[in-house]
């Protein structure tokens, strides 16, 4: 038996998280993992509370440092309910999201101070760490385009202008850069089952290696 880990997938929107975790998902099951597929914000009924005022067009009017404190809000109870249970009971984690998010959109993206953005994040996640980050590297207009072509209506925060989005990309980039033992990206740009291949290989070399 495998023991228990976090494997994040983040990246902008489009760049294919859902999908690729999705694949990661039915590789490992295939293999017999005891798995727990889960997203930010959100996650916890709690959190997919705090997921729905996140995410509504509705609150356009949100603050920027409200909307920092609702995503550690809600991270604080996904750590706490789900994640840590889980990697206590020598499960597999995958999430949809996660800290190095926050990072992104509200530091490199909105401007809130990093130190302000880390110290919440440390008081969310509690000491924890995931223990690989794997980032889709896509050009936002091509996102933009893909989450177009997927049908669904535009969030909150993909209704950011395309400025934003770049910087929150850099903001990815400029994460896996300082800390490569815990970040890998991959080129989203790629044929969809090239960029599956690689993640597959991360995964493996987390989950098995
Ligand atoms: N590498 C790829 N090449 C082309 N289309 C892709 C690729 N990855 C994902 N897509 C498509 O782009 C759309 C957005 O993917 P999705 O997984 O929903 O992105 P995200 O969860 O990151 O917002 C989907 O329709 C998906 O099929
Ligand atoms: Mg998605």
């Amino acid at each position: 038996m495998n023991k228990g880990c976090m494997i994040v997938c983040d990246g902008g929107n489009g760049a294919g998280k859902s999908t690729v975790l999705k694949s990661i998902a039915q590789h490992l099951q295939a293999q017999g993992c005891d798995l727990v597929i889960t997203r930010e914000p959100g996650g916890t009924p709690i959190g997919e509370k705090i997921r729905d005022i996140l995410l509504s067009t509705d609150c356009s009017e949100m603050c920027d440092v409200t909307e920092l404190m609702l995503f550690a809000a809600a991270r604080a109870q996904h750590v706490r309910e789900k994640i840590i249970p889980a990697i206590k009971l020598g499960q597999v984690v995958i999430s949809d999201r996660f800290d190095s998010a926050t990072v992104s959109f509200q530091h490199f993206a909105r401007g809130l101070p990093l130190d302000l953005i880390k110290m919440l994040n440390e008081i969310a996640i509690d000491g924890f760490k995931p223990n690989i980050t794997i980032i889709l590297d896509l050009d936002p207009a091509t996102g933009l385009e893909r989450v177009g072509s997927r049908g669904s209506q535009l969030d909150r925060m993909e209704k950011e202008n395309l400025e934003f989005l770049r910087n929150a990309r850099k903001g990815y980039l400029e994460q896996a850069k300082d800390d490569p033992d815990h970040f890998v990206v991959i080129d989203a740009s790629q044929p969809l089952e090239d960029v599956i291949a690689e993640a597959v290989k991360v995964v493996d070399q987390v989950v098995y290696g």
